[in-house]
């Protein structure tokens, strides 16, 4: 018999099998297409000969499971995870756990919770971050759901998972908040290649930094206050060579996505969370989709001649600006997370989500552990925005902030990222917008009615007559 079964052995889940099979798990493999199942046996035999048994037939599969069964699902999101869920739900009897790892819509998987509930079966969705490497060797996992289902498999999980200061999983909540917690995740995770990007085109094109140096930069920003993976990674992007040039050169200027950022946007905006920096993200990727009509355009439309000017101080305020971008995004990100806590009782430790996206996760950057401090501190802060020590670390980067920005705009480079993020910071530490002329406006044309600053309740002006007041 064995410990746990997964279901679905693309590359996700069969890296994630041979983890828990290494952890010293026995494990029990299906999927689909029999030739995967052939596959993952294979190298469980080749990198250790690993506890891990394959089955072709789904019913043997579950009935090689130790009771109660424990199911890890890794298929696609959507009806592909309907259709393995109806095939299994007749094999499998009540107490029995399922997990689906993939990358969903939170409400699918409160409905599935639900009927898995109606015949005795326990449902967990949980966020899996780290793509193969991580999965292999340590994601970060958001499991929600059942809570006493979570026990069950929390042996497992906190074997499998990364460890950075203890192992980057923990019971997120109830309902959809695994999938909620995650999805959050990927629009950081937006956020942050959207801002690493806009600091690489402000370095080329303004600093005329080549590939070579860009490399050197990045690494150097991987020793401090920037450490993370994303930025990690960038680094060794620049200096892969491709023939004479380097790769990153050659690779076509137009993002994909599989939708989990505009999950997080369509989120902000249903839950009315500003979340400036992970919307401009979205749009960067639309606007780059758009790649035949940019080059149209690129003949059509003219801007500022960009010039390389010789700035010594260039790299390091670059560097300042992406980090207080950085704090604005997750800051919107954490409190997207909290909004959506509120409104479905979830109960949400933001502290605890910090510190489990410290490793293995595509977002693990060492500032993390000073978010979980924030909220540690202070569990109902409104913002990371005025954690005394972020607000104190905003405050000293602000102007390089402002001069990069600056400088983008003046040389015609798009900084959606950087300017969106620091609109966002500007906005929210004033005290008086110019609102009160929106609510004006709205008033006069459609007697939308406006509170006001020297009096409770709600007003109407006639606007045709000048004289008065309200
Ligand atoms: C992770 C990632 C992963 C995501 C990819 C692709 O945490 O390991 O978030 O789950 O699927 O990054 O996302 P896009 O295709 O939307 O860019």
């Amino acid at each position: 018999m064995s410990e746990i079964g997964l279901v679905g052995l693309a590359v996700m889940g069969q890296n994630l099998a041979l983890n828990i099979a290494e952890k010293g798990f026995s494990i029990s493999v299906w999927n689909r297409t029999a030739q995967r199942v052939r596959d993952t046996l294979a190298r469980a035999q080749a990198e250790g000969d690993l506890p891990v048994t394959g089955f072709e037939d789904l019913a043997g599969f579950v009935a090689s499971l130790e009771r109660p069964r424990r199911i890890i699902l890794l298929v696609k999101a959507g009806a592909p995870v309907d259709a393995t869920i109806e095939a299994l739900f007749p094999l499998l009897e009540p107490g029995d756990v399922l997990i689906d790892g993939g990358n969903e819509w939170f409400p699918n998987t409160e409905r599935r919770a639900k009927k898995a509930e109606e015949m005795g079966i326990r449902y967990i969705g949980m966020g899996v971050s780290g793509g193969e490497e991580g999965a292999r060797h340590g994601p970060s996992m958001m499991p929600g759901g059942s809570r006493d289902a979570y026990e069950l498999i929390a042996p497992v999980l906190e074997k499998v998972a990364a460890q950075v200061g203890g192992p980057c999983v923990t019971y997120i909540g109830p309902g959809g908040s695994g999938n909620y917690v995650k999805m959050v995740h990927n629009g950081i995770e937006y956020g942050d290649m959207q801002l690493i990007a806009e600091a690489y085109d402000v370095l080329r094109i303004a600093g005329g930094l080549s590939n070579d140096r860009l490399a050197e930069v990045f690494a150097d920003w991987n020793a401090g206050e920037l450490e993370s993976f994303l930025i990690e990674i960038t680094a060794r992007i620049f200096r892969k060579r491709d023939g004479d040039g380097y790769l990153v050169d050659a690779i076509l200027d137009k993002t994909g996505m599989k939708g989990t950022g505009r999950w997080t946007v369509q989120e902000a905006a249903e839950k009315s969370v500003p979340a400036a920096t992970i919307a401009a993200a979205l749009d960067g990727r639309y606007l780059s989709g758009l790649k035949n009509e940019r080059v149209r355009a690129s003949r059509i439309l003219t801007g500022p001649q960009a010039s390389a000017a010789a700035d010594p101080d260039l790299v390091d305020d670059v560097r300042n600006a992406l980090y207080a971008a950085k704090i604005c995004s997750y800051a919107q990100g954490m409190n997207l997370i909290r909004a959506a806590s509120d409104e479905y009782g979830w109960n949400l430790e933001l502290g605890s989500i910090a510190r489990i996206w410290k490793g293995g996760c595509i977002i693990r950057a060492a500032f993390l552990d000073r978010i979980k401090d924030a909220f540690d501190a202070d569990p109902k802060l409104k913002s990371l925005l005025v954690d005394p020590g972020f607000a104190a670390e905003l405050s000293a980067r602000q102007a390089s902030w402002r001069k990069i920005v600056g400088l983008a705009v003046s040389n015609g480079i798009a900084v959606p990222g950087l300017s969106g993020s620091l609109a966002y910071f500007d906005a929210y530490r004033r005290e008086r917008l110019p609102a009160n002329l929106l609510q004006a406006q709205r008033d006069l044309f459609g007697a939308h009615t406006f509170e006001r600053v020297d009096r409770q309740g709600s007003f109407h002006a006639d606007w045709d007559e000048l004289a008065d007041g309200v």
